[in-house]
């Protein structure tokens, strides 16, 4: 009798026991479900070798450079970065893809040039970056594009692989055919400087004369109006890449020609102005500021 209470009890305990460990196995699985199931906004698919390089190519990474690549898949933007001496970052929703990236960063020894996590590339703190690679979508890179114009200093450079970013021209475009398993396929990089913002009124003086300055800028294009003592320059060439404006401007009668160079930094243009023709006049330093 008090053997079979006993077994009973020890059954009753047990069945309790499988209760417990069924749900907790299906939790667990739930859990490892939901994990596995990250919601990515782009799939996985890696950039092949050749396009890798050219890449690195036409962003002309240094050794100065940190490099963080948005939706890094097993690294090998970053690591390709890392291989010309930059150090850099890469972000991956899926962990999966980031335990292959770190295997790939041991594998080469250089796990103290490159971090990899698991983070959206939408919430990513991307300002320290000097050159971010993308190999994304069309919707993501334009998701993406006013948090680059936000967050990213002047003269970052911004690479995407196949993507482009609709009305924000690229200022370098190359494509590349790479063979894949018998398969011709033509890839198109996408190349650009983040432009300093230079829109607005600018004004200085330079000995006598007052100089003032109109800018409007849709992107890295810009047109300029030039002002001296209130007469009117022609404008005949103005640009901004990164941080560098550069203006060519010549007085109405056509006799002076205004070569303005300058870097800017928030409010303020600092650099040299010549004037004259053939190399005339020696330049003289100008600093402008916003109005
Ligand atoms: C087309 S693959 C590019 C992989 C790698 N950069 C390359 O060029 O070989 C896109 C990567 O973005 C990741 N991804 C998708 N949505 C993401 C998000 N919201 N945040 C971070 N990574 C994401 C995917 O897991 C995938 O690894």
């Amino acid at each position: 009798m008090r053997y079979s209470i006993k077994r009973n009890l020890l059954n009753r305990s047990s069945r309790q026991t499988r209760l417990w460990l069924s749900t907790l196995a299906m939790f667990s699985l739930l859990w490892c479900q939901l994990a596995s199931a990250v919601e990515l906004d782009v799939p996985y698919v890696e950039t092949p070798d050749d396009i890798a390089t050219l890449m690195m190519d036409m962003a002309q990474i240094t050794p100065e450079d940190y490099v963080i690549d948005l939706g890094t898949g097993d690294g090998r933007l970053v690591l390709a970065a890392v291989k010309r001496g930059a150090t850099g970052l890469g972000v991956d929703l899926d962990p999966q893809r980031i335990e292959e990236a770190n295997a790939n960063a041991r594998n080469a020894g250089v796990t103290d040039k490159v971090k990899f996590v698991i983070g959206d590339l939408f919430k990513t703190d991307i300002s320290q970056a000097t050159v971010l690679t993308l190999f994304l979508n069309s919707e993501v890179n334009m998701r993406l594009r006013p948090i680059l114009f936000e967050q990213l200093k002047p003269g970052t450079r911004v690479v995407s692989h196949n993507f482009d970013m609709e009305d924000w021209q690229p200022d370098q475009q190359q494509e590349l055919m790479v063979n894949d398993r018998n398969n011709y396929y033509i890839h198109d990089i996408f190349y650009w400087v983040i432009p300093a913002k230079v829109e607005g009124d600018w004004q200085w003086q330079m000995g006598k004369d007052q100089f003032q300055m109109s800018v409007s800028q849709q992107f890295q294009t810009i047109e300029a109006e030039l002002r001296i003592n209130q007469q009117t320059l022609i404008v005949k060439n103005a640009t901004v890449t990164g941080t560098e404006l550069k203006i060519t401007a010549v007085n109405a009668d056509g006799s002076q020609e205004y070569i303005l160079n300058g870097q800017v930094t928030d409010n303020n243009i600092t650099g040299t102005i010549s004037s004259g023709f053939a190399g005339g006049d020696k330049p003289t330093n100008w600093h402008a500021t916003r109005k």
